[in-house]
């Protein structure tokens, strides 16, 4: 893993309520972390930010909106923009998750517009990106990985630079919420390829600085194998991470 630090990310999805939230955020600020070995973030609802702001402050702990839209402000009924994330305590946003790449159908295209428009905003993006069950199958997985990275970030290779504080998250559809996890091998492989893909399109250095996160039905028992991969950085974890006891036993994966 080398120089990079191990980043824990929490996507709550559309999930828990207010005081859940505030019982799930205590819980973690409660907790003995040893940050100088693992960063942790928390993604949760929108109108949970506000809470979550409040309860983290003081703490390590970082704060990341699930999705924004590309724009500053305007005519956009439902969206969120970068600067609203930012003043919600934000220093990150997740982008392109495959759920919104399916139900809500953002193409590379998009997910590019808003990697800028959070690069210009100053917000860390996470940008998800992974295959099918079926392109797995059909033995396209890297072909799609290569598409995913060339089109989400295609404004970034124009220019020919890529902040190496981007972070990257694969996530392979079939292993999201389905309890079928890759295996460490399988997921290694794919952010082997993704770490090169980044050195031969930039640099290496940014290559070798980047976080490569994995995703899809995190657990505390297979947490600490996925971590022990060269190329693995940390994870995203969904379902996982709505418990405070599951999410920081991931979290504390350098324990085990
Ligand atoms: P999961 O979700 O851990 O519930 O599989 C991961 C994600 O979608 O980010």
């Amino acid at each position: 893993m080398g120089e990079r630090k191990p980043f824990m990310a929490a996507n709550w999805k559309m999930n828990l309520s207010l005081d859940e939230a505030e019982d799930l955020l205590t819980k973690l600020t409660k907790a003995t972390i040893d940050f100088k070995r693992v960063d942790l973030l928390v993604a949760p609802p929108f109108t949970i930010l506000q809470l979550a702001r409040e309860i983290l402050a003081g703490t390590e702990i970082l704060l990341a909106g699930q999705n924004m839209h590309w724009e500053k402000n305007g005519a956009y009924t439902g969206e969120i923009s970068p600067l609203m994330l930012k003043e919600a305590g934000c220093s990150h946003v997740i982008l392109g998750h495959s759920e919104r790449r399916t139900l809500f159908f953002e193409s590379n295209d998009i997910v590019n517009r808003k990697v800028d428009a959070a690069l210009s905003e100053g917000l860390i993006p996470i940008i998800c990106i992974g295959e099918t069950l079926q392109e797995r199958e059909e033995n396209k997985t890297s072909d799609i990985i290569r598409i995913q990275l060339e089109e989400s970030l295609k404004t970034s290779c124009q220019r020919r630079s890529l902040p190496n504080h981007v972070i990257l998250a694969y996530e392979p559809v079939w292993a999201i919420g389905t309890g079928r996890t890759a295996t460490p091998q399988q997921a290694q492989e794919v952010h082997s390829f993704i770490r090169l893909w980044i050195k031969n399109t930039f640099d290496h250095k940014t290559g070798q600085a980047i976080k490569i996160l994995y995703g899809g039905s995190v657990r505390p028992d297979n947490s600490k194998e996925l971590m022990s991969q060269p190329d693995i950085d940390g994870s995203l974890i969904g379902g996982a991470s709505l418990s405070a006891e599951s999410f920081l036993s991931i979290v504390r994966f350098y324990e085990a």
